[in-house]
């Protein structure tokens, strides 16, 4: 070691101790401000309000392992060899990169999901801006990735119970604008397909799917229909991956998830993220 670096180590014992009494009263504060009234200069902004506190509670079981299924990294359960580096394709602008951290470990996810598996075939449930859809299709160059959302147009009429999150999404002048993956390369293995998810003739798909997403409405009963779909069109060996479990706001997600685990399936979370997902 340098002469300076060891010497940049060595603080006079009275500078050790008052650098710890500084560290915690640093810890200190943020426990009794941190997470709670700090939050309250959000109150002039009750939506930011909410998202801080709905993030929080997300994080919170996140980090004390109380989400209910076991967490794992993606590499981990595919079983991708540790020494090779991966390399995923990502784009500005997309849904992960925003303020809320756990949206960025959820794409990191998927796209690894989709480059360590090396799917032919994807589905996916939720096109919306077609954000997801793409990731999928530049991280899995060889596959064709079907992607469902409802009719454009109208207010869709659905099937199953919707949440209020849910119908803010399936309003018309949010599924108005033109995909992302228009124009780019991977349009060409991008098909898009109209229709509810608890109506949608699956048929087709029964057995020869490598990777579904599941990412359409979010109420119990909606991730329960499509999860049975899933499960038939998905071949062994293949993956289901959900988004948005474990968030603190009205979604069955989580609950559904939990049921399926205590029926004996094994679910994983990604650590810190909302995506869970399961080989079948
Ligand atoms: C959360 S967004 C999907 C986001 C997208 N997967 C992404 O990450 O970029 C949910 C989408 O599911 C669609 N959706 C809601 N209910 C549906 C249903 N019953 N059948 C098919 N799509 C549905 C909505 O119209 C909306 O576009």
């Amino acid at each position: 070691m340098p002469d300076s670096a060891a010497a940049a180590g060595a603080a006079p014992p009275a500078t050790r101790v008052a650098e710890w009494l500084r560290t915690a009263g640093i810890a200190l504060r943020n426990v009794l401000l941190g997470g709670n009234a700090a939050a309250l200069s959000l109150l002039a902004r009750p939506g930011k309000l909410v998202e801080y506190a709905s993030e929080s509670l997300f994080l919170l079981k996140a980090m004390t392992g109380r989400r209910g299924i076991p967490e794992a990294n993606v590499f981990e359960v595919l079983d991708a060899p540790a020494t090779s580096p991966v390399q995923l394709r990502l784009l500005r602008g997309s849904f992960g990169f925003q303020p809320t951290a756990s949206l960025m470990s959820d794409l990191v996810a998927l796209c690894l999901l989709a480059r360590i598996l090396g799917p032919r075939r994807i589905f996916e449930i939720g096109t919306a801006t077609g954000s997801s859809t793409l990731h999928l299709a530049l991280n899995a160059p060889d596959a064709t990735v079907f992607t469902l959302d409802l009719p454009p147009g109208d207010f869709a009429r659905v099937a199953l119970r919707t949440t209020l999150m849910d119908d803010a999404h399936i309003r018309p002048s949010v599924r108005g604008h033109q995909p992302v993956f228009l124009g780019t390369e991977a349009e060409s293995r991008i098909v898009a397909l109209h229709g509810d998810s608890a109506a949608f003739d699956f048929s087709p798909y029964h057995g020869n799917i490598d990777l579904f997403f599941v990412d359409g409405a979010h109420s119990y009963e909606y991730v329960r229909n499509d999860t049975e779909r899933a499960l038939d069109c998905v071949r062994p060996g293949g993956v289901i991956a959900w988004h948005d479990f474990g968030r603190a706001g009205v979604n069955g997600v989580s609950r559904y998830l939990r049921e399926l685990a205590a029926a004996g399936r094994t679910v994983y979370a990604v650590p810190g993220g909302s995506l869970a997902f399961m080989r079948v």
